[in-house]
């Protein structure tokens, strides 16, 4: 359904929704393309005429930095038209319903809508929908899938070790909430990582994690041992409805990634985090900040991604040379 519901009848990407169900080969087509586009932000002129007269509307219920603003960057360097519409400013405050503010967007020809919802499934219904023409774009929903940032995360790792063969991928943290820990176990397992753990508190571990491929840890030193990358996650506590946890000291004493720590994994370990961090909680300073972490390449990456992710949608695959 959900490979269906993406692709078109020659598997081409036409939504992209989730990673659950996409082959590798699809996925390895994101990443190549991104590496491509990876050389627009770098010029003097940051832009290249693949969405030109394209209208892309990013449609944003929840908060967010990183993903909007890397959107909106990544749309404008591809020459579409963008407009952001947050969740503050718009008429779903005075009660209009999901559907009836998408029917409005629509009738002024928008080809794609990039959304957030926090509510796990929004941008599939937006998908069924939207007309033919129209590509949607998930950028995070409830705690379901954040697929662009899993193949983000999924090109970092590509960049800095060169492949996911062989490799030892720790996913540490809040798990339980966390849409960019479903997405990316997936992206991993497809791309090939056969070491994929989960780890975290037996409270923020969901059962049913094995079945998605990923092997669970309950003790930190245990779960970072050996590995060649660490994915750091933010506590979600927004989405937790009850005391989940003891508190944010005792978390951090447990499972907060520390220089001390970090030292238990290998040598040329990686470090990595969606963001935002919470300094002091699930990361000390000094190893956020340190020779290790590829937080703010991550950011970087996510503009080249997400330019792949638009164009491919739109039926042009990359062509950044020109
Ligand atoms: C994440 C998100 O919103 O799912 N952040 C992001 O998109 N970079 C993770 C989080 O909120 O902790």
């Amino acid at each position: 359904m959900s490979l269906a519901l993406q692709t078109d009848s020659k598997g081409r990407l036409r939504h992209f929704l989730t990673v659950e169900g996409l082959p590798r080969s699809l996925l390895t087509e994101i990443l190549d393309n991104a590496e491509r586009f990876t050389g627009v932000g770098e010029r003097a002129v940051k832009k290249v005429p693949l969405l030109r007269g394209k209208t892309v509307i990013n449609l944003f219920f929840e908060p967010s930095t990183r993903t909007r603003t890397t959107f909106d960057l990544a749309a404008k360097r591809l020459s579409a038209d963008v407009m952001n519409i947050s969740i503050e400013t718009s008429s779903a405050k005075k009660g209009e319903s999901l559907a009836d503010t998408l029917r409005n967007l629509e009738a002024m020809h928008t080809d794609m809508f990039v959304v957030r919802h926090q509510s796990s499934g929004a941008p599939f219904y937006i998908a069924q929908q939207v007309g033919p023409e129209v590509s949607v774009i998930n950028g995070g929903d409830g705690r379901h899938s954040h697929p662009t940032q899993a193949m983000l995360d999924a090109f970092t790792i590509r960049r800095v070790k060169g492949g996911f063969d062989g490799l030892s991928v720790a996913i540490v943290g809040d798990i339980a909430h966390s849409r960019v820990a479903r997405s990316e176990i997936h992206a991993l397992r497809t791309l090939g990582v056969s070491d994929l753990r989960a780890v975290g508190p037996r409270t923020l571990v969901p059962t049913g994690i094995e079945a998605m491929g990923a092997t669970p840890y309950y003790d930190m030193e245990e779960g970072i041992r050996g590995c060649d990358v660490i994915v750091m996650l933010r506590l979600q506590q927004e989405r937790m409805d009850s005391a989940l946890l003891p508190s944010a000291h005792e978390y951090f004493q447990l499972y907060g990634l520390t220089q001390q720590r970090l030292k238990l994994a290998k040598r040329d370990v990686t470090v990595m985090h969606p963001g935002p961090i919470n300094r002091g909680i699930e990361i000390e300073s000094a190893v956020a900040d340190g020779s290790q972490s590829v937080i703010l390449q991550q950011v970087t990456h996510g503009i080249a991604v997400r330019m792949a992710v638009m164009a491919m949608c739109m039926g042009n695959q990359a062509e950044a040379g020109e």
